[in-house]
């Protein structure tokens, strides 16, 4: 192709004049042939947009940090813009000295910035009997991966003089209308758990808690409180509305497993997926993400042929852990019919578990952690479609 295209022959405008000035846009905006990657609601999910969740478009990303902006949204009652010289951020409870803590007096403290994915404890839910939705968005986008800076947690709690010896979990609380509270380990606490106000380089956007979240590697979306207000020092779960009605794992014998936290090893092909086309047979880059709540990510293998053969991708750097991995690998289409799938193995050696492996011990009655193998269908058409086998 090529010869007699317009698009080279014919000199366009903008090799011709002068381009728009700096700062155009004193905050950055992307192209506008880009619009159509947007957050997206899933039609018919919510009643009320207050309490809903809008889904990132991960068929249109590359790498693994996903820009702010298509951050997927999970609010219970809305979101606010916060005044941050008015925000507070308490610890009571179980400590020696409680403390009320001002933005200024958190940002001075000894910071860092790590790289996590935070994906809501629910992503994945509308699959666990049957095929429902029709693209990676709406399977597998209540998944982001960011990094994250603020002040660690242990740090607060230390600064507070935390009661080492009767002390077993925390509760953070959230300055929203939604009464958003969840019990964390104390040992979780003092590891990893960040006090943040800060996301991929900038201030938090409102929706995702500014002034200040909880970020808790490795753990459901649900635990990461948003407007962060409070963490009261406990000796026992608390046993919340968000952690005895919701976020609890209905189980085949009829009883709900609660406190079921990590997100346990997952995987799923970004392209080709489901809703995308395939234009010609010959060479296509297959790619997607992997992440584990439990470090980092070993090995992904991708099948071409519903799981009876696998290949080993290329795992893309840096490998962190509790952070997304991106995998690729070449494919060449023959034009045949195909399922696309890909299996994720972690550093503990746990690998992700086919669908009908997950529902002989989970049943199907569940909303959360489904971390199903995915499959997509390629048909000869080329067009891409949401499908389970074996
Ligand atoms: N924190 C507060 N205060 N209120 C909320 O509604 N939603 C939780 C959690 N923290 C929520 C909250 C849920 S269920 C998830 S999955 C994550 O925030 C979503 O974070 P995001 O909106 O930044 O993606």
């Amino acid at each position: 192709g090529g010869a007699g295209d317009p698009n080279i022959l014919v000199l366009p405008a903008h090799s011709r004049t002068l381009g728009k000035p700096v700062v155009t846009n004193p905050y950055g905006q992307p192209s506008q042939y880009e619009a159509n990657l947007q957050r997206r609601e899933s039609p018919g999910l919510t009643r009320v947009g207050a309490a809903s969740v809008s889904f990132t478009p991960l068929q249109g990303l590359f790498g693994i940090i996903t820009p702010s902006g298509l951050h997927f949204e999970r609010h219970h009652q809305g979101w606010h813009d916060i005044d941050p010289t008015k925000h507070r951020f308490m610890i009571n409870g179980l400590v020696k000295n409680p403390k009320v803590y001002t933005m200024d007096d958190l940002m001075r403290m000894p910071s860092v910035s790590r790289m996590h994915f935070i994906e809501c404890g629910a992503n994945t839910a509308m699959e666990w009997g049957n095929v429902a939705v029709p693209s990676v968005q709406y399977s597998h986008g209540m998944l982001s991966c960011s990094e994250f800076t603020g002040v660690p947690l242990s740090v607060l709690l230390e600064d507070c003089g935390v009661d080492k010896r009767r002390a077993k979990v925390v509760l953070a609380e959230g300055a929203d209308g939604s009464s958003m509270t969840r019990t964390i380990s104390l040992e979780r606490a003092l590891d990893d758990v960040i006090v943040a106000w800060a996301m991929n380089g900038e201030m938090l956007r409102p929706e995702h808690g500014y002034p200040l979240r909880l970020v808790v590697p490795g753990v459901q979306g649900v635990s990461w409180v948003k407007w962060l207000r409070r963490i009261e020092v406990g000796d026992q779960p608390y046993a919340t509305k968000d952690e005895s009605l919701h976020y609890i794992d209905a189980l085949p014998d009829g009883t709900f497993r609660q406190y079921t936290s990590i997100q346990e090893c997952k995987s799923v092909i970004t392209t080709p997926s489901a809703g995308q086309r395939l234009l010609d047979t010959g060479y296509y880059n297959i790619t997607g993400l992997a992440w584990s709540g439990r470090g980092k990510i070993k090995r992904v293998d991708v099948s071409v042929d519903g799981g009876r053969n696998w290949r080993t991708a290329r795992l893309e750097t840096p490998l962190l852990s509790k952070c997304l991995s991106r995998f690729n690998i070449d494919w060449d289409w023959n034009g045949a019919p195909a399922v696309l799938q890909s299996r994720a193995i972690d550093e503990t050696g746990y690998v992700q578990p086919k669908i009908n492996e997950l529902r002989a011990v989970r049943g199907t009655r569940s909303i959360y952690h489904n971390n199903a193998i995915q499959s997509w269908q390629v048909a000869q058409s080329g067009e891409v479609s949401n499908v389970q086998v074996d």
